[in-house]
């Protein structure tokens, strides 16, 4: 389990709706993408202290690693592979209760044991996914999924 520190820091949802604010002051105002990507990662690692938070850009067919924060992750990752690529073909989030489970995962980090991916969808084609990933069994859970969409609708791709 988690540990718990919601009486320190109120609960997910209010976590998610106290930072959501800041989120918009820090994007605001600033019309490049990597330096927006790199505050909200920042932003979200320095609240929720997950292992591993960032973006993957779709270029060229792949996707590529962006602005993240936590431990060195893969640079490439091809349509429909692991849970991003899965992410970017089906366009739809996916939450991954124990990634042992997922058939494809990509381990990045023998520490990730959960998973969320969700895909930033513009004129309705997939440009990049946010990627979540946590050193506990089954962290992640509809709040996640929605304070997450509704952070990624902030960033102006
Ligand atoms: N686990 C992901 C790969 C990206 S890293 O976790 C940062 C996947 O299966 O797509």
């Amino acid at each position: 389990m988690a540990e718990d520190l919601s009486i320190l820091k109120g609960s997910k949802a209010e976590q998610y709706r106290s930072l959501i604010p800041q989120m918009k002051g820090l994007l605001e105002g600033e019309s490049d993408i990597i330096a927006n990507l790199a505050n909200v990662t920042a932003a979200l690692k320095e609240q929720f202290n997950w292992l591993w938070v960032g973006f993957y850009l779709v270029k060229e067919e792949e996707l590529v690693l962006a602005p993240f924060q936590g431990p060195v992750a893969c640079t490439r990752i091809r349509k429909g592979r692991g849970v991003c690529g899965t992410s970017w073909a089906t366009a739809t989030t996916i939450i991954v209760t124990d990634v042992e489970q997922f058939p494809g995962h990509i381990a990045c980090s023998s520490l990730s044991k959960s998973e969320i991916v969700i895909p930033v969808i513009r004129n309705k084609e997939v440009v990049a996914v946010l990627d979540v990933d946590s050193e506990h069994l089954s962290h992640f859970d509809a709040t996640d999924q929605q304070y997450l969409e509704e952070i990624i609708e902030l960033i102006h791709f």
